[in-house]
């Protein structure tokens, strides 16, 4: 059964085709590159012996995607992760972000309509909560004004599919993602930031390569027991099984409405200070770092109730912050070695 990942060449993307190549389903990877490498097919292929398809293609391109999608009308389902990112750009660029985001959403909707492709898998955000009055946050949360044009398109795409799925002719699972970290076992594929990264994780590992000169830690007056801000990290390996849960899970018309939403998260929350404890401990590494102001837009606290993914989709995180810091740091090293070696 063939299965199509838009945005299968990024980060979360390429660890959910090896997820889905090794529960046998083919993959036709869609991706236009802007923001990963053609080189990460060759990894996935050396991860799984088995290479998916590619096609180059921006998806914003209607007539490319169209004629795409015609020539794969035999996928069983579509997981769209094929997004642009970064939230500080988004406020710089919002059009951008919008023609991307939402013009890839729909340009890809109505070819899947055409071609009567009926299942979708999306690649929603915990942002869409904003800071939740209670915690642990649940799918039934209310949603709050976007923080910024990025967490925005989260909310209008979800929007979208909702009014789509009730023409009777989708069905979608939307998988609201907390912070996905960390990388494939192998240290074969992984997270690859362009220039200085945004995220917390790659910025730890990238100080202590010696990329950075230090780490800022935004903020030391927040409300929680050390002060720092709180995040549900989650593994992207745990979090990739769980898209072939919810692919299974449509294809074996189990899903109890034609649109679902699912937090994807372990449930825990832990502080910047504790995650960069947890990194110290793993690679044996003093990190540099230093206090600074809270960075705008950042909620104090925020963690998952993951109890409706666990019990409805049978899906439960297992990978540890241990784990989680260690996969990213041997990802860290591969990056270094690779890079001296070009
Ligand atoms: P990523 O940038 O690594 O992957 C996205 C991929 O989509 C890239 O390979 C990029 O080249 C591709 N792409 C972007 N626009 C495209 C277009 N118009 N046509 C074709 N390909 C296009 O990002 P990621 O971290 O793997 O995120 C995947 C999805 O998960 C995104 O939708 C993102 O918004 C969402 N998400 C990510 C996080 C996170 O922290 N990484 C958290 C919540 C949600
Ligand atoms: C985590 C914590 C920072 C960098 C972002 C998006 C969100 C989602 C996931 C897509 C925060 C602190 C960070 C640094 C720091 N993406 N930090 N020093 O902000 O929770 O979420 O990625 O949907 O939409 O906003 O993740 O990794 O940037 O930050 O102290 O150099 O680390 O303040 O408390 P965030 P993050």
């Amino acid at each position: 059964m063939k299965i199509l990942v838009t945005g299968g060449t990024g980060y979360i993307g390429s660890h959910t085709v090896v997820e889905l190549q090794e529960e046998g389903f083919e993959v036709v990877i869609i991706d236009n590159l802007s923001n990963s490498l053609k080189e990460v097919v060759d990894r996935i292929e050396e991860i799984t012996g088995k290479r998916p398809l590619f096609e180059e293609l921006d998806l914003v391109d209607a007539r490319a995607t169209r004629d795409c999608i015609k020539k794969h009308h035999d996928i069983v389902g579509v997981i769209h992760f094929a997004a642009l990112k970064a939230v500080g750009e988004s406020v710089e660029k919002p059009l951008q972000y919008y023609h991307n985001n939402i013009g890839s959403l729909v340009n890809l909707l109505k070819a899947l309509d055409e071609f009567d492709i009926r299942n979708f898998v999306f690649s929603s955000s915990c942002t869409v909560y904003g800071q939740p009055k209670t915690l642990p946050v649940s799918e039934q949360a209310p949603l709050q004004q976007a923080e910024s044009p990025y967490g925005n398109t989260k909310k209008i795409s979800e929007d979208i599919l909702r009014d789509t799925v009730n023409t009777g002719k989708l069905n979608t699972i939307s998988l609201r993602y907390f912070n996905p970290i960390g990388a494939h076992s192998t240290a074969k594929i992984g997270e690859l930031p362009l220039g200085v990264p945004d995220n917390l994780v790659p910025y730890i590992t990238q100080t202590a390569i010696g990329k950075r000169e230090s780490l800022r830690v935004f903020g030391t007056d927040y409300n929680t027991h050390d002060g720092t801000a709180i995040r549900d990290y989650i593994h992207v390996v745990d979090l990739a099984k769980a898209h072939v849960v919810a692919v299974n899970r449509m294809l074996n018309n189990a899903t109890k409405e034609p649109f679902e939403v699912f937090n994807l998260g372990t449930g825990n929350g832990f502080t910047v200070l504790e995650v960069i404890q947890a990194f110290e401990k793993v690679s044996g590494k003093k990190l540099i770092y230093e206090f600074t102001e809270r960075r705008k837009g950042d909620i104090e606290k925020v963690w998952a109730d993951t109890s409706f993914a666990n019990e409805e989709l049978g899906w439960k995180a297992r990978l540890g912050l241990e784990e989680m810091m260690n996969s990213a740091w041997d990802w860290e090293l591969a990056l270094s070695k690779h890079n001296k070696e070009q």
